[in-house]
C-alpha cells in the first residue's frame, strides 16, 4: 500500500508526487492521460506582476514565492533527470495598443509599484527598443523583469521522468471515487474497479474537482471550468527570433499574450469563456487572438498556424488555489490554481510534501483552505 495516491497526474500532481518521492514516501499517482489536460494547453507564462489582480494579496505572496522557487525546482528536475525543465527567465514586457489602454497600463505600474513590485514605465520607443518587431503604433509599455515562462510541455515531459526515475507508481486509470470510510479517506477506486488503498490521498483533480465522488458534495470545493483558447505558431528562421522576451498587450481593452519559445514556437494565448466543460476551439477565439497578436506584433500575419487548442482552468469563487486539507480525514486538496497553475506548480509540491511528512498545513499555505468557501 503506498503512503500517499496522487489523483490527477497534470503538473500540479506530478510534482507533488515527486517531491514526496524525493522524501523517501510511496507515491501512486493516477491519471489515464497524464499531462494531456490543462497542463498541455497553458502556454506556462510566471507571471505574478504582470497578472495581479487588485486585492488578491495573500495569492501575490504565493505567486511570489513560486516564482522564486522555480529556478531551483527547474534545476533540481534537470540534474535528475538530464532533461530539460523549460524554464526561461525572460523578462516581461507589457504593451499598450492605443491611449485608452495606455492609460489602463500606467494604473496597473502604479498599483504594481505600491505593491513594491519591479516595473519600469517605457514610452513607445523604448518599448520597440527592446522588442523591434512591435507595431510602430505601440503607445508605451511596462518592463518586468521578474516575470517569465516556462515550456509547460517541456515541463510535463521531464516531470513524467522524474517521477518515474523517483519509483513513483503511474497507474493510467481514472479514478471514479475516493473510497471512505465514515470522515477517513481510505485510497481511491479505479474504473477497472480495482482500489488503491493509501495513508493519505491527494486530488490534484483541476476542473474536475467538484465532481470527485466520494467526497460529499458539501466538502467538494467550489472549482468550476473556464476554457481558454491557445495557438501555437511557428516563426519562420528569417524573422527569428521574433520576440526575446514574453510580451503582453492590450488591444483595444482585450488582453493577448505572446511568449516565445527558444525552437521558434510563439505561443498565443489566451480567451477566457465560462461554457463548463466545452473544449472546442471556436472560430470566434481563433480571431480575437489573431486579431490583438497582428495589431502589436505585425509580423504574425506571416507565422505558420500549428495549432490551436483550448483547456480548462480550474477557477474558485477568489481565483486562488485549493491546499491541503479538505474536511475528510487523510484527504488533501492541491487544485484550484485558475490561471496560476505552472507558476505555483513548485510551491504547492512543496506545501503538499510538507504537509503529508508533518501533517501541518505551512503558513503560507493556510489562506488556501477549502474552508474558506463555508465548509
Ligand atoms: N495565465 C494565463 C491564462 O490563464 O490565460
Amino acid at each position: 500500500m503506498p503512503d500517499v495516491v496522487v489523483v490527477g497526474g497534470g503538473l500540479i500532481g506530478l510534482a507533488t508526487a515527486w517531491r514526496l518521492a524525493a522524501d523517501g514516501i510511496q507515491v501512486t499517482v493516477c491519471d489515464p492521460t497524464p499531462g494531456a489536460q490543462t497542463s498541455n494547453v497553458a502556454a506556462g507564462m510566471l507571471a505574478p506582476v504582470t497578472e495581479v489582480e487588485y486585492g488578491e494579496d495573500d495569492l501575490l505572496a504565493l505567486n511570489l514565492a513560486s516564482v522564486n522557487a522555480w529556478p531551483t525546482f527547474a534545476a533540481e528536475l534537470e540534474d535528475l533527470t538530464g532533461q530539460p525543465a523549460g524554464l526561461h527567465q525572460t523578462g516581461t514586457l507589457s504593451v499598450a495598443y492605443d491611449v485608452d489602454d495606455a492609460a489602463a497600463l500606467r494604473r496597473l505600474a502604479d498599483y504594481q509599484r505600491r505593491l513594491g513590485l519591479e516595473v519600469e514605465e517605457l514610452s513607445g520607443r523604448d518599448a520597440r527598443r527592446r522588442e523591434p518587431l512591435l507595431a510602430t503604433g505601440v503607445s508605451g509599455g511596462v518592463w518586468v523583469p521578474g516575470d517569465h515562462s516556462v515550456d509547460n510541455r517541456q515541463a510535463v515531459a521531464t516531470l513524467l521522468r522524474a517521477v518515474e526515475l523517483s519509483g513513483v507508481q503511474l497507474i493510467r486509470q481514472r479514478v471514479t471515487q475516493v473510497v471512505t470510510s465514515g470522515t477517513t479517506a481510505l485510497g481511491v477506486q479505479l474504473e477497472n474497479g480495482d482500489t488503491v488503498h493509501a495513508g493519505h490521498v491527494i486530488a490534484a483533480t483541476g476542473p474536475w474537482s467538484s465532481q470527485l465522488d466520494g467526497v460529499p458534495e458539501e466538502l467538494r470545493p467550489p472549482v468550476r471550468p473556464v476554457k481558454g483558447e491557445v495557438l501555437r505558431l511557428r516563426v519562420p528562421e528569417a524573422y527569428r527570433p521574433a520576440l526575446q522576451h514574453t510580451v503582453r498587450a492590450t488591444a483595444r481593452g482585450f488582453s493577448v499574450y505572446l511568449v516565445p519559445r527558444p525552437g521558434g514556437e510563439l505561443v498565443v494565448g489566451a480567451t477566457t469563456s465560462e461554457l463548463g466543460y466545452d473544449t472546442r476551439v471556436l472560430a470566434g477565439g481563433v480571431f480575437a487572438l489573431l486579431r490583438d497578436a497582428r495589431s502589436v506584433l505585425p509580423i504574425t500575419d506571416e507565422l505558420e498556424l500549428v495549432e490551436a487548442i483550448a483547456g480548462l482552468r480550474p477557477a474558485t469563487p477568489d481565483n486562488a488555489p485549493v491546499l491541503g486539507p479538505s474536511g475528510l480525514d487523510r484527504l488533501l486538496w492541491a487544485t484550484g490554481h485558475y490561471r496560476n497553475g505552472v507558476l505555483l506548480t513548485p510551491v504547492t509540491a512543496q506545501i503538499l510534501a510538507d504537509t503529508v511528512r508533518t501533517g501541518t498545513l505551512p503558513d503560507l499555505g493556510k489562506p488556501f483552505l477549502a474552508n474558506r468557501f463555508g465548509h
